[in-house]
């Protein structure tokens, strides 16, 4: 599945162009900002299990997309260039964009940021998104009950589907079961191998 590119230092997965942390681009944003502080640093495997779920389940073409907790953003990136999504992608840390925009340039697609704590995102916002997606945002003990508050309102909001990846970590599975028993929501197992294994858990939330 992945192939590596004519390109120096980048590899394809999924049909989207990753720089390595050896490509320049990625070397000039290290080199000129300060590093992402909240886990925003690299790309996280998570986001290969959302790929590969939609691969398998795929959306529906320009319908509206929002990444939390996007970091470099290549799940969204993934959706804007496979369904012609369009993408907004959020995190609290802004450090993450450049390395997003840089992705995003590189496979050709235009994806929207903003800067915002989950906490912050109000239901109006929510509402104008058909699909939620977010890989690995629930690390922490206190991002669950915040993750599930994000969740909630974003159902109450008419979110149609939300997909939510994570290596199975502890506050992931008190958040996503929260969510099984109040929005019906299904918890999916999946590993993939290439470019590198990574397994997980998908909350998968059809809101209809
Ligand atoms: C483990 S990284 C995952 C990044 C990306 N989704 C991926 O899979 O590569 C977690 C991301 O969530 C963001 N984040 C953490 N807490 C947040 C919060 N309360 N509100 C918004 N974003 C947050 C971090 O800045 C970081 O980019």
């Amino acid at each position: 599945m992945p192939r590596p590119d004519a390109e120096k230092n980048t590899r394809s997965c999924y049909g989207v162009k990753i720089l390595t942390s050896q490509h320049k681009d990625i070397r000039r944003i290290k080199r000129d900002q300060e590093s992402p502080s909240l886990h925003g640093n690299k790309f996280w495997g998570s986001s290969y299990l959302i790929m590969d779920y939609l691969e398998k389940n795929p959306l529906k073409k320009d319908c509206k997309v929002l990444e939390l907790g996007c970091g470099w953003g290549l799940a969204g990136i993934y959706c804007a260039k496979t369904f012609s999504a369009r993408v907004t992608g959020i995190d609290a840390d802004d450090a993450v964009f450049p390395y997003l925009q840089i992705h995003a340039l590189h496979n050709g697609v235009e994806i929207t940021t903003q800067h915002c704590y989950f906490e912050k995102i109000s239901s109006e916002q929510l509402s104008q998104y058909d699909v939620i997606i977010a890989a690995d945002i629930c690390f922490w003990d206190d991002l669950a009950a915040t993750v599930y508050q994000l969740i909630n309102r974003a159902c109450k909001a008419g979110v149609g589907k939300i997909i939510i990846a994570d290596p199975e970590r502890p506050p992931f599975f008190d958040m996503a079961q929260r969510c099984v028993d109040q929005y019906y929501g299904e918890l999916l197992q999946r590993t993939v191998d290439e470019p590198r294994r990574a397994s997980g858990c998908l909350l998968v939330i059809e809101n209809n």
